[in-house]
């Protein structure tokens, strides 16, 4: 709604106040006309006003937001709604929730968006929303949020489900509670229930997934013996055109202890048009009984190509109970959509992200392969296999002939490798320059959150063409409806960027353009070249992918910087510093990173960031030269540290005091001030980021993500990204989007380690899926996310500040210059 996309003809009202409060003003967040739709009077709580819109085709509506206007008489906005849609624009339903309740919670106030998600899902093309309220005076804006129906499916049939009594155990009730068909009598029909939710049943028949729910309720069951003369299940599929069917999946159960296997035969026919006959030939197909492995499982019914619109299906008992969770349909050939509101499969996310936050399902993977396909399986396992060898053997080879080529040019250009000085290199920190930040990230409709999941869709048009990509998504977790998600591998955009961008460190995940070796030339690099044999080394301080940081002399330094620079050497001695230096047999992507972080560092001037002294890039290997700071990383510093107390001092235990940390956390924002200044964003603050002189003094860096240290910070995407999902702002880790914002997000996390003196990871109780599972539940903000715990030596005042930093709302969380405010008057100068 909010993007424009439903146009005003396919919104429509029983009523409107006003002209300017007809159904065209009802989009979440504009503020068009007088700013939402008002439907006619004031509305009691028998009055049936609604808002409809068309959705111009079948559609799988996940999620629901409302919002009220300003309230200029009173309370403009419904405490409470319900939604009936309608597939045909005839028949009419009433949503219910997986409880039977209609009523879905509205809004409280008349300005904040709430978020429902629809549990279950509908599959539907119009869509009323009906405000249900106290006599009052009533205005909405609303945003719906789902996917194309792809599967075409309309409806089913099939006997409704029955009760399984068992001794000593719950009786499994497994009827079809969301049908939304005809059900009063036997048998289902008209309607689409849980076997198209996407909820797949569990191994355990008597447990649910995530809701509160009776045992039983995930599936849908029938025992043998009511089942007729055949011993058979009928069911009717109905399809809104005809398709080319490749295959059937049905997901059931296989608890064979307690009486319940897979069928063990279904026979199919076809129907070529809704006014044809059902052809005489059906598709037979026997399953491979397994009496030895009792999980729930997809089994594949191939089904020829054959052309139908509606399909019958018998089911052949195994056992004395048949249970199906989830049924879905393939067919050919593929049509890849190019419409705005593309398939589930093309959405950016990974599957496991997407449809949890569009259905609220728990990320799983529970979905278990199909035994038969198993020898197809293994074709494809060992094809791909192979195919990946050889990807790999010719990656080798091009780099293997591209490093000849480039020393053959070396030396043809009479290029000579300077002396190999003890310095080597490391790891990479680059700042992304504003220049660069890529459009989406800049684009001011992306600053709200509450218009990012409709943007969703939008964020992934260049992924859908290539919808079997890679990705986020772990194979099979079909948490969604199958439908659509199947094939969903489609890379976020984000990771794309940061596989792309992995250089010298490879962790880099700043929004720079790749810039090639020869675009980058000394000119754009602002530091003074430094005679390397003056470097002389002294000790390894770190290791990285491409290279090596090292504890350096640099004889003559303050002489040669003409300045009183941090490594200053007052006395004549030689001054200390950190010398990073790029692997001699680093790829020319490596090169090229580790010139751009240059450029980029060479460029800050600031007390709390780590300062580049000087560099040797005139030869190789390239080094870069900056302050060395006596007391390492802050996390090392502190999680070696007691706080300070009559004990440490005692014991004569290493402790920082509260004033101390303080100190710091001013510091950390007086650098990210600089930074956000500048509108460079930094992408990985953390304690590990940072480094501490003999004095305190803390100074932001960039180690990137390759110490081995501190790899259990990163999460890894299927072995390509990583990210540091417990410092990740909600909007990073679901939309790529990294902001000014997100830093300060992160800088929240930063000063909750320092409370905690770095004695615990953040969220440490919970798993990275976990962790990205929180993150939908900030995004949702329903309450139901979970909050870093407030450190025991923290001042409440500084919760306060941290809590602030991780608000949902993008505008809401503070600026660092804020931060800075806040914490200037604890700097001891
Ligand atoms: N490790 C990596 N860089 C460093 C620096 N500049 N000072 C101290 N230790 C480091």
């Amino acid at each position: 709604m909010e993007d424009g996309r439903i146009k005003d003809d396919d919104i429509t009202a029983s009523s409107q106040w006003h002209e300017t409060t007809g159904p065209q003003y009802a989009r979440l967040n504009r503020e068009d006309g007088d700013g939402a739709w008002c439907p006619e009077g004031q509305l009691d709580a028998s009055d049936l006003q609604f808002l409809q819109v068309d959705l111009r085709r079948l559609t799988f509506l996940t999620v629901v937001a409302s919002q009220g206007r300003y309230a200029r008489n009173g309370i403009e906005f419904a405490r409470a709604y319900s939604l009936n849609y309608s597939r045909d624009g005839v028949i009419w339903k009433s949503w219910k929730n997986r409880l039977g309740s209609t009523v879905m919670e509205g809004n409280k106030n008349a300005y904040a968006p709430v978020i429902n998600d629809l549990h279950p899902p509908v599959v539907t093309r119009w869509v009323r929303l009906i405000p249900r309220t106290e006599l009052s005076t009533v205005c909405m804006r609303v945003e719906l949020y789902g996917c194309h129906w792809e599967d075409g499916l309309i409806s089913y049939s099939a006997p409704e489900g029955q009760l399984m009594p068992q001794p000593g155990l719950p009786t499994a009730i497994l009827n079809d509670s969301t049908y939304d068909g005809a059900h009063q009598k036997r048998p289902l029909s008209g309607g689409l229930g849980q076997l198209t939710d996407g909820v797949v049943g569990l191994d355990d028949f008597l447990l649910t997934r995530q809701y509160p729910a009776w045992p039983g309720y995930d599936y849908l069951g029938w025992r043998n013996i009511s089942m007729g003369a055949d011993q058979s299940v009928e069911m009717d599929f109905v399809f809104d055109r005809q398709r080319n069917f490749t295959s059937m999946k049905v997901h059931s159960n296989n608890m064979f202890s307690r009486g319940v296997k897979i069928f063990s035969s279904v026979s199919c026919w076809f129907k070529p048009r809704p006014s044809s006959a059902w052809e005489a030939e059906p598709v037979v197909f026997h399953t491979v009984l397994d009496d030895r492995n009792p999980s729930a499982r997809y089994v594949t019914v191939p089904l020829e190509r054959r052309a139908a619109s509606a399909l019958r299906c018998r089911f052949a008992f195994a056992d004395t109970w048949m249970m199906f969770s989830e049924v879905s349909f393939q067919y050919a050939p593929i049509t890849l959509s190019f419409s705005k509101f593309p398939p589930r499969s093309s959405f950016p996310l990974g599957r496991h992200l997407v449809c949890y936050l569009l259905t609220g399902a728990e990320p799983s993977a529970s979905a278990v392969p199909d035994d038969s396909k198993a020898p197809i399986l293994i074709g494809c396992l060992v094809t791909i296999i192979l195919l990946l060898v050889i990807i790999i053997f010719l990656i080798l080879w091009c780099q293997y002939v591209c490093k000849v080529l480039e020393k053959v040019s070396r030396i043809r250009s009479g290029g000579v490798l300077a002396r190999l000085i003890a310095i080597q290199s490391t790891d990479s920190h680059e700042y992304s320059d504003p220049h660069y930040e890529r459009v989406f990230l800049l684009d001011p409709q992306y600053q709200n959150p509450e218009t990012l999941r409709n943007k969703l869709p939008e964020l992934s048009q260049s992924a859908e063409a290539s919808a079997c990509g890679g990705g986020y998504a772990e194979p099979d977790v079909t948490q969604c409806t199958p439908h659509q998600c199947f094939h969903s591998n489609a890379p976020h955009y984000a990771e794309t960027d940061i596989v792309r961008l992995q250089g010298v460190t490879g962790s880099n995940m700043y929004a720079v353009p790749a810039l090639t070796v020869d675009s980058l030339t000394r000119k754009d690099i602002s530091a003074s070249e430094f005679p390397r044999q003056r470097l002389l080394f002294r000790e390894k301080l770190g290791e990285g992918q491409f290279g090596e940081v090292h504890l350096c002399e640099a004889q003559g330094l303050a002489a040669f910087l003409e300045r009183d620079a941090a490594g200053r050497d007052r006395d004549g001695r030689a001054a200390l510093v950190a010398v990073k230096q790029l692997r001699a047999d680093a790829t020319s992507q490596a090169r090229n990173d580790f010139l751009k972080e240059i450029k980029i560092m060479s460029r800050l001037n600031d007390g709390n960031i780590i300062r580049l002294l000087c560099v040797c890039v005139t030869s190789d290997p390239l080094c870069m030269v900056t302050e060395y700071m006596e007391n390492g990383d802050l996390n090392m510093f502190l999680s070696q540290r007691e706080m300070e107390s009559t004990l440490t001092h005692a014991n004569n235990i290493p402790s920082v005091s509260p004033a101390d940390l303080l100190h710091m956390s001013a510091q950390i924002s007086s650098g990210m001030r600089y930074l956000a200044s500048l509108n460079f964003v930094h992408r990985d603050l953390a304690t590990r980021n940072c480094l501490l002189d003999r004095r305190l003094t803390i100074k932001i860096a960039d180690f990137g993500m390759s110490r081995n240290l501190y790899s259990s910070d990163y999460y890894r995407i299927q072995g390509r990204a990583v990210l540091p999902i417990r410092w990740m702002a909600w909007e990073s880790i679901l939309l790529g989007k990294f902001t000014t914002s997100s830093d300060v997000w992160a800088f929240g996390v930063t000063l909750w380690e320092i409370f905690t003196l770095c004695k615990e990871q953040p969220y440490s109780l919970l798993t990275d899926q976990q962790v990205i599972a929180n993150t939908g539940e900030f995004f949702r903000n329903q309450g139901r996310q979970v909050f870093l715990y407030a450190p025991p030596l923290c001042p409440p005042s500084l919760f306060e500040l941290m809590m602030r930093c991780w608000r949902r709302d993008i505008p809401d969380r503070p600026s660092f210059e804020g931060l800075y405010q806040a914490l200037r008057p604890h700097v001891r100068q």
